[in-house]
């Protein structure tokens, strides 16, 4: 069943984050799905830019209506990952997402504003919730890198006014966090006190973390043995993650660790079945292996468990 962000977050918020996961393909759809299901966790399923043009959208929209079929007790948002304004109202049009980020963190204070308001008025009129993004994150998001040294920690007073004028109904912050696999170059870790004072200044409102994979030491360890090179790979601590789930972070966003294990699976296949040249026999593991990769996160994350809860709001 897809449901609004807007619905999965007022029953999160505060005691619990919902993983958002990126996903591309098929074999990505199937293993998230199922890991949701055997951890009875409320999702979001997030379709960047570039997965949207990587076979057709139309090809993700069926993908995640069969999807749907095939796991019936599913509560799933469907959601635009870093969308521009453009994407934005295609997507709005589609009918089919939920939820729509719009990324204008890029732009001026006042411009960003601008965007986000023309966004949200449109998804408004269409019972869309809208995601929009203050700071800037550093790492590599499609296609732009910003240098973590040119990365920008959200100001607290800002968010609160952006808010207010924009109209979001949840807001990205830079806390620290980069996107990719390789963060906190320069040491520094998750910012606490700007969440605290972001949450301070507008309780209740759903706060979301970009750049939140974990980076798992032994999905770089098996990776490299097997020929990969990920020197330095580094990502958010899951103590961290469990930590701001309880101080109003609501979405958590994890992409780069799908790929890790994606990588880690067909690394080790090939290397040890060299006679195969069959698709299936590693895409069967990928699933498996990413759904309960997803069962791991959804623990730590605190959704787990949560879906019936969660279904029991929605039908009142
Ligand atoms: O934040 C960006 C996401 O990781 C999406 O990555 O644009 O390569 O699909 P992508
Ligand atoms: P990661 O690169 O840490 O997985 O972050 C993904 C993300 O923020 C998608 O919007
Ligand atoms: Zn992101």
């Amino acid at each position: 069943m897809i449901v609004t962000t807007k619905q999965l977050f007022a029953h999160a918020y505060g005691k619990y984050a919902v993983g958002a996961y990126n996903i591309n393909n098929l074999e990505q759809t199937m293993g998230l799905f199922q890991g949701c299901m055997d951890s009875k966790a409320p999702f979001i399923i997030q379709l960047s830019k570039g997965a949207r043009s990587y076979t057709h959208k139309k090809m993700l929209e069926a993908m995640i209506k069969a999807a749907d079929e095939i796991f019936p007790d599913a509560i799933f948002a469907v959601h635009l990952d870093h969308g521009d304004e453009a994407t934005c109202m295609d997507c709005i049009a589609s009918g089919f997402y939920s939820s729509v980020m719009i990324d204008a963190s890029a732009e001026s204070f006042d411009q960003n504003i601008a965007i986000t308001k023309r966004v949200a008025d449109a998804a408004h009129a269409k019972g869309i919730v809208v995601e929009a993004e203050l700071g800037k994150l550093g790492g590599v998001e499609e296609h732009v890198s910003v240098s973590e040294a040119d990365a920008k920690l959200t100001d607290p007073a800002q968010a609160e006014e952006f808010v207010k004028r924009s109209g979001c109904d949840s807001l990205a912050c830079a806390i620290g966090t980069s996107h990719g696999a390789f963060k906190f170059s320069g040491k520094q870790g998750l910012h606490f006190d700007v969440i605290k004072e972001i949450a301070s200044r507008l309780p209740n409102f759903p706060l979301v973390m970009h750049g939140s994979s974990s980076v798992p030491e032994d999905e770089v360890r098996r990776i490299n043995f097997f020929g990969g090179k990920m020197k330095d790979a580094k990502g958010v601590s899951e103590k961290d993650i469990t930590k701001a789930g309880k101080m109003g972070v609501t979405k958590v966003n994890i992409d780069t660790d799908g790929r890790l294990v994606w990588c880690r699976v067909h690394r080790e296949q090939f290397a040890i079945y060299p006679e195969n040249f069959d698709l299936r026999p590693p895409g069967k593991v990928f699933m498996a292996e990413y759904a309960k990769y997803i069962v791991g996160k959804n623990k730590v994350l605190g959704s787990a468990g949560q879906l019936e809860a969660v279904r029991a709001l929605i039908k009142k």
